[in-house]
């Protein structure tokens, strides 16, 4: 997998990024990197350029100095002016990447051709949710990433999943800085609710989700699909949180056809 690695104004950014065509950007959750997409290269190479970046603080790129999904959104449109991409983009967010989708669509318009929302919500962390993010934050810098890689491989995967996806994603963790975990679960515990943002949304829209995701269950994204007027909502068998990585080929095929149509 070749990586390249691009220096903007503040920090440097590490990406994947092949093929040729109209881009496809995916974006991925917390606290990942862009090796949770590596099932979807091959395949989007083939008809678009794909990029997918490692967001600052995880993966190869370096942090940001305060970790927000406004900033993490900004950062994505300075790596895309970076690169030269000057058309709008298919944007492709998983759970975290999502919640940056939402306002990489309220802040960078101009650079939106379509969504993707995989196995994320519009909404914000309820008072309790927000607290708990707060006490893992603290307790991520005195442990460590590796009990974080630990408890996150349970919730992510499906029972069934592969051992290989999950032996990906927790050495992906285990990898992570616990000040970039740290920022990023403060930074989603104030982000703001996308909810109302759904209506006002015209470009199409793909929401997809596995069918055992318990962190963003199907009936929530479902409900907010029939917020986006037009958009399109498809469940994936045999998958939980990580539908790309755990469901590749029903993933693909869904998303392959939505393409097709945009
Ligand atoms: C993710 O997959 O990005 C996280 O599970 C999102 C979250 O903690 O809300």
């Amino acid at each position: 997998m070749t990586l390249n690695q691009l220096q903007l104004k503040n920090r440097s950014l590490q990406f994947f990024d092949q093929g040729s065509g109209a881009p496809i950007v995916f974006v991925h959750g917390f606290p990942l990197d862009h090796t949770m997409w590596k099932h979807q290269f091959q395949t989007f190479a083939k008809t678009h350029r794909v990029i997918a970046p490692d967001l600052p603080g995880f993966g190869g790129s370096e942090p940001l100095e305060t970790a927000s999904m406004e900033a993490y959104a900004d950062s994505l449109a300075e790596f895309l002016d970076a690169l030269g991409v000057d058309q709008p983009v298919a944007f492709c967010g998983l759970s975290m990447g999502g919640y940056i989708g939402w306002q990489f669509w309220k802040r960078h318009p101009g650079k939106l051709k379509t969504l993707i929302a995989c196995d994320t919500r519009a909404a914000n962390d309820s008072e309790q949710v927000a607290r708990a993010r707060g006490v893992a934050a603290a307790s991520v810098l005195n442990t460590g990433s590796i009990p974080v890689a630990d408890a996150m491989v349970e919730k992510l995967f499906w029972e069934s999943a592969d051992s290989t996806a999950k032996e990906l994603v927790y050495s992906v963790i285990s990898a992570t800085s616990p000040q970039s975990i740290a920022d990023g679960q403060l930074a989603m515990s104030k982000r703001m609710d996308a909810t109302d943002w759904l209506k006002a949304i015209q470009i199409p829209v793909l929401f997809i989700v596995g069918e055992h995701d318990g962190i963003t269950p199907p009936d929530e994204m479902k409900a907010n699909s029939e917020l986006v007027s037009g958009s399109i909502f498809h469940v994936i068998k045999n998958a939980g949180h990580m539908a790309p990585l755990e469901n590749p080929d029903d993933f693909n095929a869904v998303l392959v056809e939505f393409m097709e149509t945009v």
